[in-house]
């Protein structure tokens, strides 16, 4: 099931007032979740216990995450004056806190056991400011910390490309679909990891970390844009979703499916063409097919402000893994199936399908269709097939199936 991630405000102030104010303020706020980094905190030691339990008081209902993060895992200076593992221990002992953060490497032993008495929760965390590891990796991390007996396992890591952010996301994907019980949270971080901050829910990440007037780490983004972000995907709109090749139908069959419900219809290339003031053969042009791809998938979060529609998907919408998952967040996604024969007919004089142009056969268009079906597949909740059938009869079916 999907869930609404937790938004969580850092608290890095180094004062005993200039803390407890930042969490007064807080308090308020839309989100649910303050992590108290302590070791931005100036004071004593013998302190912190006390604080944290006046933190838990003025916040209310919001969780508490305590955490001292070393300097080795982006962590302040400051907080190497405290004693880790006694501090954890005391922290645990005394249980104000919602959460306590562990670095998995830190963790002390005693740690690992006695997951149902514990009277707060463990975070087992791993952090890599230098690079982004494996999907292997990744996984492996977030595993160990399960097996390690920790309440949440959560990684962050520093991506250099894109690639690097998909990867992080797609280890998150798959270890929730391995261990659905087991929370997880995971980001990563830059400007370039903000879309795993917005976007990691829809992989099984139960945290996002925003910032308020500071961040604690690198890449937050302001708490106001991540909740009407969420606001936006997690609305539950159920809108019915045409997904599959080209030439499959997509648009008649919508508008079809207009006529029969009454519900507006979407376009999505209709929709990007509208937006950017061009052709889609123009913009492959001008700025190239991935720059079309970043708008297809911005473009659905703009789907969330609307009533339950019929959304007829550009051929090539399902092809990521990120605009599969907000499709499904966002209603039934229906995969409408047609033999190359049919599509051929279907799209040979079509001069608006830069993808086809040079390459206007039915092999191509058979060999470029096998490489998609897996993507098609896992982007549906609902499969229809359209060959020789009359428009009524196929909306009728995907009106049935997705009822
Ligand atoms: C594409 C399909 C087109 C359009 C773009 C890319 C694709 O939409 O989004 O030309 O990669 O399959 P239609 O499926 O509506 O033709």
């Amino acid at each position: 099931m999907l869930q609404r991630p937790k938004i969580c405000l850092p608290i890095v102030g180094n004062l005993r007032d200039e803390i407890t104010e930042t969490a007064r303020k807080m308090k308020d706020l839309p989100v649910q979740m303050v992590e108290w980094r302590m070791d931005f905190f100036a004071g004593y030691e013998r302190e912190i216990p006390d604080l944290a339990c006046e933190l838990k008081k003025i916040l209310g209902d919001k969780e508490l995450i305590c955490t001292l993060r070393t300097q080795a895992e982006g962590g302040q200076a400051n907080g190497g004056r405290f004693d880790y593992h006694k501090l954890v221990l005391d922290l645990l002992a005394k249980g104000d806190a919602d959460y306590i953060d562990v670095e998995l490497e830190r963790a002390p032993e005693e740690l690992h056991e006695g997951k149902a008495e514990r009277k707060a929760k463990l975070i087992g965390s791993y952090h890599n400011f230098q690079e982004t590891e494996t999907e292997e990796e990744i996984y492996k991390r977030l595993k160990k910390a399960m097996d390690l007996g920790m309440d949440v396992g959560k990684c962050a890591y520093m991506p250099k490309t894109l690639e690097d952010v998909n990867r992080l996301l797609d280890a998150t994907g798959r270890m929730k679909e391995d261990f659905p019980d087991f929370p997880l949270i995971t980001m990563s971080m830059g400007e370039l990891g903000q879309m795993s901050r917005l976007y990691g829910g829809l992989y099984g990440s139960l945290v996002s970390f925003a910032s308020y007037d500071q961040e604690s780490a690198p890449g937050q983004v302001d708490y106001r844009e991540m909740v009407s972000c969420f606001d936006k995907i997690y609305k539950g709109n159920k809108h019915i979703c045409l997904v599959g090749f080209m030439g499959v139908g997509k648009s008649t069959i919508s508008l079809t499916l207009k006529e029969m419900t009454g519900r507006e219809e979407i376009d999505t290339d209709a929709w990007i063409e509208e937006a950017e003031g061009k052709t889609i053969s123009q913009i492959f042009k001008d700025q190239g097919e991935e720059h079309f791809r970043q708008l297809e998938t911005a473009m659905i979060d703009d789907l969330a402000d609307l009533p339950p529609a019929i959304v007829s998907c550009g051929g090539g919408m399902a092809l990521r893994e990120i605009n599969r998952r907000k499709l499904k967040a966002m209603g039934q996604v229906v995969w409408l199936e047609a033999e190359p024969e049919t599509i051929y007919e279907r799209v040979k004089d079509s001069d608006n399908r830069p993808i086809l142009q040079g390459n206007m056969n039915v092999e191509f268009i058979r060999s470029l269709m096998d490489k998609r079906l897996p993507f098609y597949k896992k982007a549906a909740t609902v499969r229809v097939k359209t060959d020789g059938r009359e428009l009524e009869e196929i909306a009728k079916e995907i009106l049935e199936k997705t009822s």
